[in-house]
């Protein structure tokens, strides 16, 4: 129906007839002359109906905003002073000979221009109208480049494309499952994949060596910003692999993606460990944009007459640290009062604070509510803290949990409210993570998932599992975590152990994962591998604040779909089918 796509148009077409399909983005009256923006995925052309054509013109100005539109003419030149060196187009216009009306469109629920005036639920329920904006549009189009280079590079690495099934059993991932009921055995369910983590390690049971799937993954947990219940993973597994090659071949893919889509060269990632990242950071996905350091300062707050701080510097599991803001010392109370609020989300208790007014006049150039406290200590702990005149310290004392995610949330906090970054692009490796973290009563859960491989013998692992390293790795950018992945458990003994110290005693091993553990017998190749969340990486390369923006049919935070409105309630008939009786009870099949 068309022979350009509107935002093709240029000067080389001058004088040539073109005939464009698309949507009537503006449409302007002048004293008889009728200017149309028409729209479509490409762009925006601007089209000028003279009355002379009369049938074109009765059209245009019957159209408005929205209706679609079939135009052909002869492209021109702007006039002098009415050309727009801003727009692809803007050097041009169709001067239109037809105008056909393909369809009509209601008013819209808002103007595409104007979308920030609504909230996100009226977008999220016309979503094909929100997509309609040239900004939507850029982000998939962004996204579909990046799934294609990323299978291009993956299919030159010899990676095969295999799909894996969609009604499973369950895959734990740390997440709930959302269930689907079977029919056809009664009391029996399906569950939606976590991730096709067992699936890729019998693909390589199987001898398939190199697989990849773009797959996509079902997690039922609470929402954030880069978090959605169905969600897309770029999924890579290979076989005969230690650590490095599979760090290695995804570092290129992730480099050269940057290369080629942004034009932004990456330098080799540096490496951290997890410890480190803590230590740090007080994160295991740590921003390494903002220059924001914290500093233990345990051992100097041992003796100081503060329990507030003495208490955690001297108990195995607390920790004291300290995070310097240089110029932070202009801060007002009211500001330091919402930085107190907002480490109160993480479980801190307070935040200490020191102004270093001028250090040279002792404690009379400082101001804070706690030096009192510690004076015998003061000047080792400006001295290790780096304090100079200006700065601002803050402190976090408690268990080294609460004291890690608060400060850690503050450090990105003031990196965004003080604009301190130091590039556009941090990226990293985290690497030697801990095999299992304990909750608060010692319960040992997995840090990534059971079937990651330690970096001991089994004997080792069983004698001491909380101090246990495993052979993961995680691939971070700007303080998200983009991939994660492993080594993996070959051996069906040390698979074994690893239920065993998760309490998964062997019935229940059998029960949930007898395949994977019949499989581990039948000649189990060493493999490895790593999956990235494609949303989070097309979010950071848009520079999208959130992955519902770089998803077509996104949910919402309490995991809805505002547009079909998904989840429904089903019928009675349906739900017998299912052999399910519902606690409350089911809304009459309507017709009956
Ligand atoms: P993991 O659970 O770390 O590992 O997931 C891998 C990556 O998937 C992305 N991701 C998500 N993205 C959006 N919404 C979510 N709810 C969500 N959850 C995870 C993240 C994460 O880094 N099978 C292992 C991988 C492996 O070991 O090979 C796995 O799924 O970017
Ligand atoms: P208080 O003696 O309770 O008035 O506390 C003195 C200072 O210590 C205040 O600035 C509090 O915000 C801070 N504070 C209290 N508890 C903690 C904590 N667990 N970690 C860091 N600072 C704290």
């Amino acid at each position: 129906m068309r022979s350009h796509y509107c935002g093709q148009l240029n000067e080389t077409l001058v004088d040539q007839t073109v005939t464009l399909c698309g949507w009537v983005h503006r449409r302007r009256d002048h004293g008889g002359v009728i200017f149309l923006d028409l729209r479509d995925r490409d762009g925006i052309a601007q089209v000028v109906v003279d009355p002379d054509t009369a049938e074109a013109f009765a059209n245009a100005d019957r159209a408005r905003s929205e209706f679609v539109l079939r135009i052909s003419g002869r492209v021109r030149l702007r006039p002098e002073g009415t050309q727009n060196p801003k727009m692809p187009t803007g050097m041009i216009e169709v001067l239109a000979k037809d105008v056909e009306v393909l369809n009509t469109a209601v008013t819209p629920p808002f103007q595409l221009d104007e979308h920030g005036k609504v909230g996100e639920e009226v977008r999220l329920k016309h979503r094909y109208i929100d997509l309609r904006r040239p900004e939507m549009i850029e982000k998939l189009r962004l996204r579909s480049r990046i799934s294609h280079h990323v299978r291009a590079f993956l299919e030159g690495q010899g990676f095969l494309d295999i799909e894996t099934p969609v009604l499973t059993r369950a895959t734990p991932e740390g997440a709930r499952d959302y269930l689907v009921p079977s029919r056809t055995h009664p009391g029996s369910f399906f569950a939606l994949p976590q991730s096709p983590q067992l699936f890729k390690q019998l693909l390589m049971v199987a001898g398939f060596d190199r697989y990849y799937q773009i797959a996509k993954c079902f997690r039922d947990e609470d929402l954030r910003a880069d978090r959605q219940p169905e969600f897309t993973q770029i999924d890579i597994e290979a076989s005969f692999v230690e650590e490095e090659d599979i760090m290695g071949v995804t570092e290129t893919m992730i480099r050269e993606l940057f290369q080629d889509v942004l034009d932004v060269e990456l330098a080799p990632f540096p490496r951290m460990t997890w410890a480190e990242a803590m230590d740090r950071y007080g994160s295991d996905k740590p921003d390494l944009r903002i220059p924001l350091m914290l500093v233990d300062v345990d051992d100097l707050m041992k003796q100081v007459d503060f329990q507030v701080f003495s208490g955690p510097a001297n108990a195995a599991d607390g920790r004291v640290a300290a995070l310097k803001v240089p110029g932070g010392a202009s801060m007002s109370r009211k500001v330091i009062d919402d930085y107190t609020k907002f480490v109160g989300i993480y479980g801190a208790k307070g935040l200490a604070w020191i102004k270093v007014n001028e250090r040279a006049k002792g404690l009379e150039g400082l101001q804070s509510p706690i030096v009192k406290f510690m004076e015998n200590v003061i000047e080792e702990l400006l001295d290790r803290i780096g304090a100079e005149d200006g700065d601002i310290v803050f402190f976090g004392a408690d268990k080294a949990r609460i004291v890690n995610e608060a400060l850690g949330a503050l450090r990105v906090k003031l990196g965004e409210d003080l604009n301190l970054y130091t590039r556009d692009w941090a990226p990293l490796w985290v690497v030697d993570f801990p095999m299992f973290e304990a909750d608060d009563s010692g319960r040992l859960s997995p840090l990534h998932h059971p079937f990651t491989s330690p970096s001991c013998s089994p004997e080792a692992l069983k004698a001491n599992p909380a101090e246990a390293l495993s052979r993961a790795y995680d691939m971070v950018l700007n303080g998200t975590e983009l991939g994660g992945g492993s080594i993996r458990i070959h051996d069906p003994q040390m698979q074994s152990t690893v239920f065993d110290i998760l309490g998964i005693g062997e019935e229940e091993a059998r029960e949930k994962f007898g395949f994977l553990l019949d499989a581990l017998q039948f000649g189990a190749p060493p493999h490895g591998g790593l999956a990235f969340g494609l949303d989070r990486l097309v979010m950071l390369m848009a520079d999208a604040r959130t992955i519902r923006e770089v998803i077509a049919f996104p949910k919402t935070q309490s995991a809805a779909c505002l547009m079909t409105d998904a989840p429904g309630e089903v019928g009675a008939e349906q739900l017998k089918d299912l052999h399910i009786r519902l606690r409350q009870k089911p809304k009459p099949e309507s017709g009956e």
